[in-house]
């Protein structure tokens, strides 16, 4: 059964440095396979996992949508969609990757949809490891209709409005359907000071507030220079570190 872990929290706060951090400390720590998944529509994932350039389920539902007329006798819009699925997770050593993209849209094309979630549902027992960047409203999860959150992690850093955002995100865990077993508060570059009001949140919220992880600028250059974060040895890396062994990864 594999283990998932989610990140949400507000946009800037750090959520997808912490998915790439936390993927490198498993692959380090031989804990594959590893699938990792980007659901914030506003994809960068694969860029901080290494990755040139990386197709998304969303671009792929475009595809299907336009091309159907061209489609050679006899393939589907489902087995067309199937068939790309599948080229659609990125290989790497020691984990995958898959990229969501940009959302449902208005239209209802409700089987491809159906066809999506059940394919992404469908993946995870294979691995061992299962590891969520996810957008604020937590929609990648919720569509998840069989598959439970074993690790939530919010993130919060010193913009206040991720403090609401960390409230609002606990409030949407409340009305999913999905079963949240554990969820934690981690902040990236707090000010020592205001780690009291962390605490008071996680009181509040019944979150457990594990630790900050510290201010990084061989991190924050590489990110800049559009590096990727694999096998990156730094100060935010030994947060991580900790963080996994406090959760037990
Ligand atoms: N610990 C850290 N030290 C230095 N810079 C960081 C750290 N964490 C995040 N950053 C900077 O913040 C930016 C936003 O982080 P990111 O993980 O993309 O946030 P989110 O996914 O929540 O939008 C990064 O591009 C990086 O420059
Ligand atoms: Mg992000």
């Amino acid at each position: 059964m594999a283990k998932t872990i989610a990140v949400a929290g507000k946009g800037g706060t750090g959520k997808t440095t912490l998915v790439s951090l936390i993927v490198d400390y498993l692959v380090q720590k031989k804990q594959g396979p590893i699938l990792a998944i980007d659901a914030d529509p506003d994809s960068n994932l694969g860029t901080l996992l290494g990755f040139k350039k990386v197709k998304t389920v969303g671009e792929l539902r475009d595809e299907v949508l336009k091309e159907m007329k061209d489609f050679p006798a006899g393939m589907t819009k489902a087995s067309y969609m199937e068939a790309g699925l599948h080229e659609i997770i990125e290989e790497a050593d020691g984990f995958d990757l898959l990229t969501m993209g940009r959302g449902e849209g208005p239209g209802c094309y409700c089987y491809l949809n159906n066809l999506i979630r059940k394919f992404s549902e469908d993946l995870t027992p294979s691995y061992k490891w299962v590891v969520i960047d996810n957008e604020a409203g937590l929609e990648h999860i919720n569509r998840r209709t069989s598959s439970n959150v074993d690790i939530l992690m919010v993130v919060v850093n010193n913009n206040p409005i991720s403090i609401n955002t960390a409230r609002s995100v606990d409030q949407i865990t409340k009305s999913l359907k999905n079963k949240i077993y554990k969820k934690y508060l981690v902040t990236n570059q707090i000010k020592e000071g205001r780690k009291e009001v962390i605490q008071q949140l996680a009181e509040e919220t019944g979150m457990e507030y594990v630790c900050d992880i510290p201010s990084d600028d061989i991190l924050e250059e590489t990110i800049f220079n559009g590096g990727s974060l694999r096998g990156l040895d730094s100060p935010a890396k030994e947060g991580i570190f900790s963080l996994m062994e406090k959760i037990g990864g």
